[in-house]
């Protein structure tokens, strides 16, 4: 199978074989990712028209190179699978008439696939089949979601954020403290050097009312916009000292002039931001394992990255005698191994693409 995704700013192909072994089906044969990350770190996050041309640019470079580190051909290729969505609907356009264009030209079958099936395979990808009934969160910079996955190949939305990713919660933090783009790996940096302690950030809770809303087709919600929010109110005070201070430019005398904020100070802001972070995501998810009576639990997506929130999860799963699975390094952030691992999922399913097969920005899941 060969996988390609487009969704956001990483082009991605790889190759993903199905092999004679229950216990690791899928194997990786090659699998690359070119990364927009330098180019859009100027801007301060991505910028969708910047990536499209990206895309085109270097769509097809990726693609044999994938073919290269798999030392395989494209006849060799039985099915071509592709991320159909949810993304940026330029960006997914890119790959999505990539890979019809291929599929139709070698005369296989296009398996579509949707982008978050993508990471929750990563993690049967990496650790073969999971002990099933399982609980997986994707949490990235697009997505903060819990899946209860009964059986292999089967995604039951439980839960997403009302607001914003977790991912993107980093992101923003990192911004207004100026530490540059993307802001997880920087927060989860200096996070370590900090006092987690130091800030006491509100914990977001949803009141039983809210969870109970008429209407309401999930159970277990994140909300991440109120500690963005609060980072910022906190930031401000530090560097503007406290209001009477400010209130003396309105009497008359000099306002005072922002202060900097000490590199101590910085990590601590982003220690206490990320213990608030980490606490929000694993209490909700081992609370929906248990509600769904899961075996194991699996962490997928970009915030999968963070080693305060795969050392913690492993310490809770231990606590809880509860198997706790991540991708590694790799598989954590948007590659297309994963897409082609669902796209074998998909294809034994039976799914197919239509030659008219459409890019989807807000797809839903399957
Ligand atoms: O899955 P991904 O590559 O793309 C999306 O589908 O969004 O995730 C990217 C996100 C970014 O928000 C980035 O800041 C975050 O994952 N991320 C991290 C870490 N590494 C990447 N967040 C926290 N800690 C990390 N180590
Ligand atoms: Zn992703």
């Amino acid at each position: 199978m060969l996988g390609i995704e487009t969704s956001c700013d990483e082009t991605a192909a790889a190759v993903v074989e199905e092999v004679d072994d229950q216990t690791r089906p899928w194997r990786m044969r090659s699998s690359v990712v070119a990364s927009q990350v330098a180019i859009h770190r100027e801007w301060g996050g991505v910028v969708p028209e910047i990536a499209s041309r990206q895309h085109l640019r270097d769509i097809c470079g990726v693609v044999e190179r994938a073919m290269d580190e798999a030392r395989t051909s494209m006849s060799a290729i039985d099915a071509v699978a592709v991320t159909q969505g949810p993304g940026l609907v330029g960006s997914l356009l890119v790959g999505v008439s990539f890979a019809k264009s291929l599929a139709l030209a070698l005369g296989r079958p296009l398996v579509p696939v949707h982008h978050l099936a993508g990471h929750i395979e990563s993690l049967f990808l990496e650790h073969g089949p999971l002990p099933l009934p399982a609980v997986v969160l994707v949490v990235s910079g697009g997505h903060t979601s819990l899946f209860h996955v009964p059986d292999a190949g089967v995604y039951r939305l439980i839960g997403r954020t009302r607001d914003d990713a977790a991912g993107e919660a980093y992101d923003k933090v990192a911004k207004l403290l100026g530490l540059g783009y993307p802001g997880g790996p920087i927060i989860d940096k200096l996070a370590r050097e900090g006092h987690d302690r130091a800030v006491d950030f509100p914990v977001s809770r949803m009141t039983h009312r809210d969870r109970v809303a008429p209407g309401k087709t999930t159970r277990f919600e994140f909300s991440f916009s109120g500690i963005k929010t609060s980072v910022l109110r906190y930031v401000r005070g530090q560097r503007m000292g406290p209001a009477s201070e400010a209130m003396r430019g309105v009497r008359g005398e000099p306002a005072p002039q922002p202060r900097t904020l000490s590199a101590q100070e910085i990590r601590d802001i982003a220690a206490s931001f990320q213990r608030v972070v980490v606490e929000t995501l694993l209490d909700r998810t081992f609370e929906a394992a248990r509600w769904a009576g899961a075996k194991s639990i699996g962490i997928a997506g970009g915030v999968s990255a963070n080693s305060r929130l795969r050392g913690d999860a492993a310490i809770r799963g231990e606590e809880a005698a509860l198997p706790v699975f991540v991708p590694s390094l790799h598989l954590s952030t948007d590659n297309a191994a994963m897409i082609a691992a669902a796209g074998l999922r998909r294809f034994h399913q039976g799914a197919r693409a239509e030659w008219d097969l459409n890019a989807e920005a807000s797809l839903a899941m399957p």
